[in-house]
């Protein structure tokens, strides 16, 4: 498997930027005083269970829910105060890997993944199918499997197909929402394998929502707990595990119940 080299991390500008953000629907508050920092080129991972307020923080990043109050700094550009012409210019940053992939089966995956460029450009058809097939190529899949229906293929396969997707607008952040779940434990590996290779061959930014903790120890760089709407923890993965540190993310850990001492990382300088 890649590498994950959390210490030999140059600096690295901050790419993402969430400060004190606030979020209510009505009297109750989802995102409560929400902070964190997402270095270029490097994978965040959101963790937390069901109702901890992920999904809305994700779609606070991608612009399409404004916070109640707060700041979401992309480049150093405040976003929350961006209207439709210019949050679609920011949009346009972003690619998205949906959960269970949202692929149309009514369509080939040809058609599947060049929807963004027929939608957002004028690409010519014949650039469009080129760019297509690199893409999935690149990506492990083959010509032949471009006239396929997504429905023909295995779940590792439409990941990858849901990747080429994201990737056609050639976006600088690449948010995966839940990529592992449904996905037995190989194809998992795979999927996080991917997720690796993607973000070092294109040098994207990487933020991963996951309820998976093994997954985020093979990915994260920096991981985030979100707790009833709050941070209860940010850090390596080692980090929230070390009980000394965080007893709350370390409890969290160990009720997930990976064997986190296990999972293989290779040597990094200075181990
Ligand atoms: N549009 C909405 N209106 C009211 N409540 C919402 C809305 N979206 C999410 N919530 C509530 O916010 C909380 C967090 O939801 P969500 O962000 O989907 O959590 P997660 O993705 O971590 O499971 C839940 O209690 C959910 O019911
Ligand atoms: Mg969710």
């Amino acid at each position: 498997m890649p590498s994950i080299d959390r210490k030999n991390t140059k600096p690295r500008d901050d790419h993402l930027v969430v400060r004190n953000v606030i979020k209510r629907f009505g009297d109750v508050v989802v995102l409560d005083d929400v902070s964190m920092v997402i270095r270029r080129g490097q994978t965040a991972v959101i963790i937390g269970g069901s109702g901890a307020g992920k999904t809305t923080l994700l779609r606070i990043l991608i612009g399409l829910e404004k916070p109640s109050s707060g700041s979401v700094f992309i480049d150093g550009e405040d976003i929350v105060p961006l209207g439709g012409l210019a949050m679609n210019r920011v949009r346009k940053k972003f690619g998205m890997v949906f959960q269970y992939s949202a692929l149309l089966d009514s369509l080939s995956v040809m058609d599947n993944v060049a929807f963004p460029l027929v939608e957002h450009t004028r690409m010519k058809k014949a650039a469009i199918r080129e760019r297509v097939l690199s893409t999935l190529e690149s990506l492990g899949l083959q010509t032949s499997d471009a006239q396929k229906s997504p429905a023909e293929l295995s779940g590792g396969m439409r990941k990858r197909v849901a990747l080429a997707r994201a990737l056609m607008l050639e976006p600088e952040i690449l948010i995966y929402d839940e990529p592992t779940s449904g996905l037995d434990p190989i194809t998992s590996r795979m999927v996080d394998d991917l997720i690796e290779e993607t973000r070092e061959r294109y040098g994207i930014t990487s933020v991963v929502i996951s309820h998976d903790m093994a997954s985020t120890f093979r990915i994260a760089h920096q991981a985030f707990l979100l707790i009833r709407g709050k941070v209860a923890a940010s850090g390596t993965p080692e980090e929230l595990a070390d009980i000394n540190r965080n007893k709350v993310s370390h409890d969290f850990i160990v009720t997930s119940g990976v064997a986190f001492e296990r999972i293989s990382r290779p040597p990094l300088p200075g181990d």
